[in-house]
């Protein structure tokens, strides 16, 4: 194989975000316009829906703005459906819906003193004022939250909702009852009739750390940050999971009253504290932009002192009749404007860059740094996402480089210090060994778009001490092995025992039983005396739970004898190969039929795999397969023949019989004449064997799958255990499965989405081949029947739009007489 070659760009968003905006032609701004789009919208739904964002808000951020700045300079851009124009994400249909009466806005950012002096002058000019009028602001700390708007009728809490898509959020009235801060009715004197009361639900930086230890213990899911947990436990359907929860709340905003108790915002403020709200006591009137940016600062200064997570200062114009003067813009009131802290830097050396290795195979570069503190946190290590980056940033070992951290995400490093850069150092060389059991780690290549993947992967899967344990577990699972009794916890146990470190091993369990019921009694004695710890009760009956342990070491050897004889297609699956999945498995095993028959055929076309560059050709949209091996062809025949590289290309495209299409994609991704020679020659030399091409062409495997089994079979130490483990289990050669022809579904395109009750995805479709029927993964013209389950979302809106049929699950099974 050729040297790794860069990837191509992960979008075209990414590609273009070099260009500056002003600089985009209308084609080229359309085209990211878009992309950013579809990027926002992904991170929102993460955000907003999922608790669970994948990128920074700084992150985040300069997308939007981009997004923004696109459309100022192309008005045209900002249609209907325009992100500028919307708030957060749907509301979830997990929960009832409530409508804000009064939509539920959003506030623009700014980041320098600049913005602020420029938000301010811009207040004024809007309400014809001049640049020494004077007009009084309020500055409070951004509380990193979620904003709930709370709806009392005659003093009593009626409904609380999250704000949503702005306009209607989910009923979370039950949840909120459960939050201290939040009164129930409110007090004193001046109540309206009817007010929503707007604010931020959050959670102490102290009850985030004690809740998830608490989480961590009881083996439940931790939370990224105090906001994640905030989102997670508010919007729970169970309101007594949120009552366990430590919400706190500070009320900052209104929605629609019936009348209000003050002409200011500080006044209404100070009425939600007479009412019972607990409002923040930082908030401070400043009356120009100088003072806002004092108080900024201040807050700043105390930030790492807070209890609570803040991601910036809010400004708003402090007289209400101003306010509704002022009004809004697009998604934002133009009288407010958030004043966002930078994302947190520091500079110290890289000492070392570890590769960690994580359950899955994927090797993560991790720095290993000075330890230095970060907005008031010592880093001491710090992402460094993948061998690419390495490469972008240059980052070398010795240097001394910049980290970050943004808001809540993982410290990450940002570029380096070439100046400081120590003599002699060397580019850094990402290894291509798996440090934990040195199988090569390869680059993977995406099934669907055939893209080079930026993460390296440790190949020696069944072997590999980081891995072992997921292995396992997959090994055992229902579509696997179906082995009861071998969950993640108890593969650990056995794993940490040194009982099981690899599958072949779960198979001469049995000689070592009464090692077995020793781990799983050591286990019990630990629980026990835990528990006595924490509640301060002893227990009794010790014996009796040595008698339960006894039976669960039973039950598990009776379930794995009976699991010694198995089908081709669930061992091939149970080995856990990348991209050889359950439909992969099928395939292999129905083709090929036995063990020797594909390894025959695997270790032929093993040989003669494609390198990346073949990869990379195949991953241009509009070149596939057959057009890929047409250009290899051509450019061997023409490159050593005489003449300019424009006749040369002309020549292989020619020859190769490529379209219009295909001629543009090819020029569009390579550029220059000179340069498509060259990587149309580099994807010849990585061009795989006519072997290859038989396994590849197997239906239902292709390039991807082929490649991956190849080097599977390359690694000699996963022959090894293939060998032990034939030895101790009997395959059974596939039966070719009856399918039938006369069923109302024979022949048919299905599609199944949203979640069903009644079976699983895997036996719908399973039950869907049975009756002849194909099942595709997206909705198409050309699909027969969509069948949608609950919270079924964009499959089914694709179905609506092309005019699928589409019937529910409960039909199906009436249908295909189940
Ligand atoms: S005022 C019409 N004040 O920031 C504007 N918002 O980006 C109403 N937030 O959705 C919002 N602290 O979740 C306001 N002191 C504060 C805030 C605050 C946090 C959040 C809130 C809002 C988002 C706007």
């Amino acid at each position: 194989m050729t040297a790794p070659k860069s990837p191509a760009p992960a979008s075209t968003a990414a590609t273009f975000r070099a260009i500056p905006v002003d600089d985009l032609s209308p084609a080229e701004a359309a085209s990211e316009h878009k992309a950013l789009a579809q990027e926002i919208t992904g991170h929102d739904a993460a955000y907003y829906r999922e608790d669970a964002p994948v990128v920074s808000d700084a992150e985040y951020d300069a997308l939007r703005r981009r997004y923004e700045a696109i459309e100022e300079r192309f008005p045209g851009l900002r249609g209907e459906d325009s992100l500028s124009e919307k708030v957060g994400a749907a509301p979830s249909e997990k929960f009832g819906k409530v409508a804000h009466k009064v939509p539920m806005l959003s506030l623009a950012n700014c980041f320098s003193d600049e913005e602020v002096v420029e938000f301010v002058a811009r207040v004024k000019r809007f309400l014809n004022l001049g640049p020494d009028d004077e007009v009084a602001f309020t500055c409070e700390p951004k509380i990193d939250g979620l904003s709930c708007s709370l709806h009392y009728e005659n003093g009593r809490l009626t409904v609380a909702a999250t704000r949503g898509d702005g306009s209607q959020g989910e009923d979370v009235t039950q949840n909120v009852r459960t939050i201290a801060d939040i009164p129930e009715r409110l007090a004193g004197k001046g109540v309206p009739q009817t007010i929503d009361v707007r604010g931020e639900v959050y959670m102490a930086k102290a009850d985030f750390e004690a809740l998830n230890a608490r989480q961590a213990a009881a083996e439940e899911k931790v939370f990224a940050n105090p906001r994640n947990a905030a989102a997670g436990s508010l919007r729970q359907l169970d309101p007594s999971i949120t009552a366990s929860r430590p919400l706190k709340f500070f009320a900052y905003a209104w929605g629609e009253a019936s009348d209000l108790p003050a002409e200011t915002q500080f006044g209404v403020v100070e009425a939600f504290a007479r009412w019972g709200f607990t409002t923040n006591p930082l908030m401070v009137v400043a009356k120009d932009a100088a003072g806002l940016i004092a108080h900024y600062r201040s807050i700043e200064a105390q930030r790492a002192l807070l209890g609570y997570d803040i991601d910036g200062v809010v400004y708003k114009v402090n007289s209400l009749e101003l306010q509704r003067r002022l009004g809004f813009v697009s998604r934002s009131p133009r009288w407010a404007i958030a004043h966002k802290f930078p994302a947190e830097q520091a500079t110290t050396v890289l000492e070392d860059i570890e590769i960690q290795v994580g359950r899955t195979g994927a090797l993560t570069p991790v720095a290993k740094l000075t330890p230095v503190t970060v907005g008031g946190v010592v880093v001491s290590s710090a992402t460094l996402h993948n061998e690419d980056e390495i490469a972008r940033k240059d980052v070398r070992i010795g240097d001394t480089v910049v980290v970050q951290r943004a808001g809540d995400v993982i410290p990450q490093v940002v570029r380096v210090i070439e100046e400081k850069r120590p003599a002699g150092s060397k580019p850094y060389e990402f290894p291509t060994l798996c440090p934990a059991c040195g199988s090569h780690a390869v680059r993977d290549v995406d099934i669907k778009s055939n893209k080079i993947d930026a993460v390296r992967r440790c190949t020696g899967g069944l072997i590999c001490p980081a891995q072992a344990v997921e292995r396992i577990r997959h090994f055992v699972s229902r579509n696997a092995f179906n082995i009861e009794g071998l969950g993640e916890e108890n593969a650990q146990l056995l794993f940490d025992a040194g009982l099981i470190r690899n599958p072949a091993d779960i198979f001469s369990l049995h000689e070592r039983q009464d090692e077995v019921r020793k781990a799983y009694f050591l286990r019990r004695e630990d629980r026990a005396r835990q528990r006595e710890e924490q509640t301060g009760k002893i227990r009794r009956n010790v014996l009796s739970e040595e008698e339960r342990n006894f039976s669960d070491v039973e039950n598990l050897l009776k379930a794995i004898e009976n699991r010694r004889h198995i089908g081709f297609a669930r061992f091939l699956f149970a080995l856990g190969i990348r991209h050889i999945g359950e439909v992969t498995s099928k395939a292999l095993a129905k083709a090929f039929r036995t063990v020797d028959a594909l390894s025959g055929t695997v270790r032929a076309a093993a040989p003669g795999r494609p390198g990346e560059e073949w990869f990379s050709l195949l991953s241009i949209k509009t070149i596939g397969g057959i057009s890929s091996v047409a250009l290899a062809e051509a450019i061997s025949d023409h490159a050593n023949m005489a003449g300019t590289p424009e006749a040369t290309v002309r020549r292989v495209f020619e020859a190769a019989r490529l379209n219009t299409a295909q001629r543009t994609a090819l020029r569009a991704e390579f550029g220059k004449e000179s340069e498509i020679i060259t990587q149309l020659k580099r994807a010849a030399r990585d061009r795989p064997s006519a072997e290859f091409e038989a396994l590849a062409s197997v239906p239902d495997v292709g390039p991807v799958a082929a490649a991956s089994l190849c080097e599977f079979v390359a690694e000699s130490h996963n022959w090894t255990l293939l060998e032990k483990l034939l030895q101790q289990v009997q395959i059974d050669p596939e039966k070719p499965q009856p399918v039938t022809t006369d069923s109302p579904v024979a022949g048919k395109i299905v599609v199944f989405t949203g979640s069903l009750e009644k079976m699983t995805r895997n036996e719908a479709k399973a039950m869907a081949e049975r009756l002849g029927a194909k099942v595709g993964s997206s909705v198409s013209k050309k699909t027969d029947l969509v069948v949608a389950g609950a919270e079924a979302g964009s499959k089914l809106d694709d179905a609506r739009r092309l005019g699928v049929k589409v019937i529910t699950e409960a039909e199906w099974l009436t249908m295909t007489g189940d």
